[in-house]
């Protein structure tokens, strides 16, 4: 009899219980915004801990001791997968605790405090100071599908980073939305533009972290905008899903975020070059004028790029006969003058059954698809297109096998562009099925990855018809894009304030794990003055992806159509990147193995100092670890630069200048301002007129004296094929060490044979200089003349010496 009361007690309860649920549930889904409310019951697993609260289902997953996986979500969390992330947790050691009012999880980088009443997130350095927090009231709440997390604005915080955004460098009082667009003639402050990359850094009280929400979904950042209250992030739809990262240093935080996203992989050495561009040139009698101008005017470049004309009626992966009848033979001798021919590709495949391609894709069921089965048609330059869904793994292999037909007719870039989608502007339907590698979406999901994954396909074809290192650039992107192409900001206008928007573009997603990046130089839409193509051209030497490009409308803009004077700077500043091209491809061997950029706002190594977030100084950038560039518009007599902390060469006149002052300069159009740290070692070769070239047998290497000491990592390979993977690399550390006036080269490192069997060393600001020894035995030092620039401009006389590229150690005493 007992025993059935209990029962029946048991029952009631149960079922009182369950009526409170659904009253609660009801409750929660009457109100317009639901918040994860208290917390229920936490479970420990081997990586984090899971949690369920009143209205959500939480993970925080140990990463590292410095990054924190949290997800969350209305229902129990779905099947983990990510376009974005290929990092997983390492075993990573962490306590988690349970308190009376919170769980505090341990590691030895961070405490996380998790409140339980209501739930919310803290995160603190391991001695208790407030790195970052959900906002008390607001923390991480729904609205309908829409997923927010709030968090506490702090006194002086800034925000940096976020990808492809316009804007300031400092994004405090600004907000922005993710959703790829084909942005023609965007301003400074349009947005969103091209690419998204959900990754941002926040910086206050001498600390940095950095959040990325990995979800493709719209996403839309606030970093204080109309408000003085939060900082937030907000998909429309999918999980809560971030990775909350606490580093030391903004390097060490990039360093993070590409552990996670992966790395550019090294690419070839030719893509480094200069890359002479036009919307289009067409027929090939042209195309041959223009190489053929290039290296009789001696104006060293590697590329030479074909757009849109070269193909019958804008089918990819087709050629124009009467245009190009012979590709084949043409890119033979293109690459005879020693340029690599990069051709573009759309995604939208005409609709028209002649057309191998379409009818292939059809055939295989490649294209995007309504859920009724038919597919998708939009309208973009070939007319009514279907698109290929990138996110199917069969669509990615259809398309790998078209674009191994370019690789048979001597093509060696694939420029992937109008990626978005872009449908000549109009919207897609959301109502689109994508594939998302089986885990079947819409377009609202889909859109954002779309890019990314035809960039994958692109890359991966080339990689695997040659078996070497493809070039892919693409314009649109997600996070992690740098595993598989360069991306170039789209249509930028010919005009002042554009090409310094460019710039920090270009900072900004160096910022965002991007290396390989580059903008239309002279702007695409619209005239240059003279003095700005001249000044781009400058600017352009020292970005990562350096091509010239216009619009079909504009004047052509190879570097000889403004006349003579700014054909001359031009040059000079190609010249300059060919010397310097030993210095750029250890800085990009040196971005592939830890993430850094190649170009790099000065946020990164002067975090802390306010200046350099100031609206005089915010262009300024590093471009490797030696060279600072004051990029000013051409129009200017006079400029203010900041020279950070430190001690800063003038380049030209190789003046000292000391740092952590801000200084006027009178500028003038031959001379971008560039100063050299303290300290570099800026390792450069003799002119070349295409990397196909070989320099003369010396290496230059220009140290610059300094208080304090520097090494660097001097990278050289067959810059083409993947043998490095195998050891077939040159690598030594060089080493300045004032205070033991040395300067060391280590061994050797890998089995490649360098280009050069002699080293000079050239000593900048190295005063009375008399002795050297190598190895202990007296060098004579010489005087030797050098100029950065060409003829008429001030040289140097550098004390020298030159010794024999021995692989084994070399010790120099000054
Ligand atoms: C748009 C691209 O952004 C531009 O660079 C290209 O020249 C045109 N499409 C034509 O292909």
């Amino acid at each position: 009899m007992q025993g059935k009361m209990l029962h029946l007690k048991t029952a009631l309860s149960i079922l009182l219980c369950s009526a409170c649920l659904l009253l609660d549930l009801n409750q929660a889904s009457a109100q317009p915004v639901i918040q994860a409310g208290k917390l229920t019951s936490f479970t420990r697993n081997v990586d984090g801990v899971s949690i369920a609260t009143e209205h959500a289902h939480v993970a925080l997953t140990v990463f590292s001791p410095g990054v924190i996986r949290v997800r969350m979500d209305k229902k129990a969390l779905g099947p983990d997968f990510s376009y974005a992330v290929i990092g997983k947790p390492g075993e990573t050691d962490f306590q988690l605790t349970e308190l009376e009012d919170k769980l505090l999880l341990k590691t030895a980088a961070l405490q996380v405090q998790i409140q339980k009443r209501p739930f919310s997130v803290r995160f603190e350095t391991p001695d208790g100071m407030l790195i970052n927090q959900d906002e008390a009231g607001l923390s991480n709440a729904w609205i309908g599908d829409e997923v927010s997390s709030y968090k506490s604005l702090q006194e002086g915080e800034r925000f940096i980073g976020l990808g492809e955004k316009t804007g300031n460098l400092d994004r405090r009082g600004s907000a922005y939305t993710n959703w790829n667009t084909d942005a023609f003639r965007y301003t400074g402050d349009t947005d969103p533009l091209y690419a998204s990359i959900p990754f941002y850094i926040g910086i206050h009280h001498g600390l940095s972290y950095g959040i990325f929400f990995d979800n493709s979904y719209q996403t839309d950042f606030n970093f204080g905008a109309s408000n003085r209250r939060f900082s937030s992030f907000s998909a429309q739809g999918g999980e809560l899903n971030y990775y909350f990262i606490f580093q030391p240093s903004v390097t060490d935080i990039i360093s993070a975020y590409t552990d996670l996203t992966g790395r550019m992989p090294l690419p070839p050495l030719w893509s480094l070059g200069y890359q002479q561009n036009r919307w289009s040139y067409y027929p090939e009698a042209e195309v041959m004028r223009i190489a053929n101008t290039l290296r009789e005017k001696k104006i060293p470049a590697d590329g030479i790029t074909l757009d849109i004309h070269y193909m019958d009626g804008y089918r990819v992966f087709s050629w124009d006969k009467q245009a190009f009848p012979n590709p084949r033979a043409m890119t033979d001798k293109l690459a005879a003058l020693g340029f690599k021919t990069t051709v573009i590709v759309d995604p939208g495949i005409k609709i028209d059954p002649g057309y191998a391609t379409y009818a292939r894709g059809l055939q295989q069921n490649v294209y995007l698809r309504y859920a009724d089965g038919t597919p998708y048609s939009g309208e973009v330059w070939p007319g009514w297109v279907y698109f290929p869904d990138f996110t199917r793994p069969a669509t990615r292999a259809w398309w790998q096998a078209e674009v191994a037909s370019y690789v048979k007719q001597g093509v060696a870039g694939i420029w992937n562009d109008m990626n978005e989608i872009s449908t000549w502007g109009q919207k897609m339907p959301n109502n689109i099925l994508f594939d998302y590698d089986g885990h079947l979406t819409t377009h609202k999901q889909g859109r954002n990855v779309y890019a990314l994954e035809m960039a994958r396909a692109s890359h991966e074809g080339m990689k695997l018809a040659t078996g070497e290192r493809p070039f892919t650039l693409s314009r649109s992107g997600y996070a992690g894009l740098q595993r598989y192409a360069a991306i170039w900001t789209g249509d930028n206008t010919a005009d002042e304030d554009h090409m310094l928007l460019g710039v920090r573009l270009l900072n900004s997603l160096g910022l965002s794990g991007m290396p390989f990046t580059g903008m239309d130089i002279g702007g695409f839409t619209g005239t240059p003055t003279p003095g700005l193509y001249a000044r781009w051209m400058q600017i352009g030497a020292f970005t990562p992806y350096f091509r010239n490009h216009a619009a079909s409308d504009s004047r052509s803009s190879e570097p000889w159509t403004y006349g003579e004077g700014v054909l001359n700077i031009s040059r000079n500043y190609i010249n300059l990147r060919y010397r310097l091209m030993p210095y750029l491809y250890s800085s990009f061997y040196q971005a592939s193995t830890s993430g850094l950029p190649v170009m790099r706002s000065l946020a990164i190594d002067y975090t802390h100092d306010e200046q350099v977030y100031s609206r005089h100084y915010q262009n300024q950038y590093m471009f490797g670890d030696a060279f600072l560039i004051a990029p000013f518009t051409s129009n200017k007599e006079f400029g203010r630069l900041y020279l950070p902390q430190g001690d800063w060469y003038d380049l030209y006149s190789d003046k000292l200048e000391h740092g952590k002052q801000a200084k006027a300069l009178e500028l003038q159009l031959e001379r971008l301002p560039v100063y050299v740290k303290a300290g570099s070692i800026v390792p450069m070769q003799s002119l070349v007129q295409s990397t196909a070239q070989q320099p003369e047998d010396t290496l230059f290497i220009h140290v610059y004296h300094g208080q304090q000491g520097n090494s660097i990592s001097y990278y050289e390979d067959d810059g083409k094929t993947y043998a490095y993977q195998n050891g077939d690399y040159y690598k030594r550390q060089i080493s300045f060490i004032p205070q033991r006036k040395e300067i060391q080269f280590d061994a050797v490192d890998g089995k490649y044979v360098s280009k050069f069997r002699k080293l000079q060393i050239l000593l900048h600001g190295f005063h009375d200089i008399n002795n050297v020894e190598l190895n202990g035995k007296p060098l004579p030092v010489q005087v030797h003349t050098v100029g950065f620039l060409g003829k008429g401009y001030k040289d140097l006389n550098l004390p020298a010496v030159t010794i024999a590229n021995s692989a084994e150690k070399i010790t120099l005493r000054y």
